[in-house]
């Protein structure tokens, strides 16, 4: 069983395709899979509620276009499965709040925020996040290396929570990075740091949804190292991250990638970056575009994910009311 999700907040960029989607998508025969839109994630920090219901929509149809087979998958929106919430909710009763306050992405937030401007929202975040993925008993959770602090803490709950209430709950293995399948692809104007959905400038992403021309410009303006001609031994973060996102994209050997880069110029590289990155987003952008002209055929799909998750997520969540002790609600006729 796999689990994994998205927010809806930012633009979806190609490090999102290499590092999450394409994974997903190649190991979806071998595994069950819940694929999340996690919008009440999205509620924790600043969002705009005129645009939010729409980005979800958009994150589920770029799913469908990067390859998710909702036949195959389930792909769900997390607010219409209201057992996720209440989970949190159990959960968060076993959390010590010192947990939460260690997380590097909650203090990197709330000393740049301060406390006063910060929601409880973003300190119980990764209390929701383990409820989606204890939820479903997901054995694996494929993710970027940013969010392994968070796996970790969910393992933590999770053991807690068993520890005081009987193996109820199924402790999930992380698939973290290359691990996983996913190439990490950094900024294009600043190698060092990761592609990001949030980073204040766009020249450092590329966006699902970018247009060739815009793609093209980005790629050849990327950053790379002061010499002239490729060495793949020696590459720079700049270089290095061009040849990675080229390898990602065709799936060829380092073999090849020497064959056709190593003695050549920066610019050679950047126009041929360029030319598969187009080539992979030209067929997913029109598939979005088809997703998002038929809004009755997208709604429908995500109904039905809705429904399979709700009845999984039902009966899951039944035994764990049971394990803490609630009382069952009486069966109504
Ligand atoms: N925190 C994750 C991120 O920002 C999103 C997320 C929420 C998630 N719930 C999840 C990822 C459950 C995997 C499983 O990327």
């Amino acid at each position: 069983m796999v689990f994994s999700g998205m927010q809806p907040s930012g633009d979806l960029h190609l490090g999102n395709l290499l590092g999450a989607l394409r994974p997903w998508v190649l190991d979806q025969d071998r595994y069950r899979n819940y694929f999340c839109v996690v919008d009440l994630h999205a509620l924790s920090g600043p969002h705009d509620p005129r645009e939010l219901a729409e980005k979800t929509r958009q994150v589920a149809a770029l799913y469908i276009a990067a390859g998710i087979d909702p036949g195959v998958s389930t792909l769900l929106v997390q607010s219409h499965v209201p057992q996720h919430t209440e989970l949190a909710w159990l959960l968060s009763c076993v959390t010590p709040v010192g947990w939460l306050e260690r997380m590097t992405q909650f203090k990197d937030k709330s000393r740049r925020r301060g406390a006063e401007r910060i929601s409880s929202g973003l300190l119980t975040y990764p209390v929701l996040m383990a409820a989606d993925i204890l939820l479903y008993r997901a054995n694996f959770v494929p993710v970027g290396e940013d969010q392994r602090q968070h796996l970790e803490l969910t393992r933590s709950v999770a053991r807690r929570f068993n520890r005081l209430y009987g193996e109820v709950l199924v402790l999930p293995r992380p698939r973290i990075g290359r691990r996983g399948g996913g190439a990490r692809v950094m900024a294009l104007d600043d190698p060092e740091s990761k592609m990001s959905k949030s980073a204040q400038g766009e020249a450092g992403r590329i966006g699902l949804l970018d247009p060739p021309e815009r793609v093209r410009a980005k790629v050849m303006r990327a950053k790379t190292d002061s010499g002239r001609a490729v060495d793949l031994e020696s590459a720079g973060a700049g270089v290095a991250n061009l040849l990675d996102i080229y390898r990602a994209l065709t799936g060829c050997s380092r073999e090849q990638l020497a064959r056709q880069f190593q003695g050549q110029g920066y610019g050679h590289l950047k126009a041929a970056v360029a030319e598969v990155t187009v080539a992979t987003l030209l067929p997913l952008q029109a598939r979005y575009r088809e997703l998002l002209g038929d809004r009755g055929e997208l709604d429908r799909v995500l109904a039905e994910g809705d429904r399979r998750a709700q009845q999984v997520a039902a009966a899951n969540l039944s035994e764990i009311r049971a394990a803490v002790g609630l009382l069952r609600p009486p069966a109504t006729s």
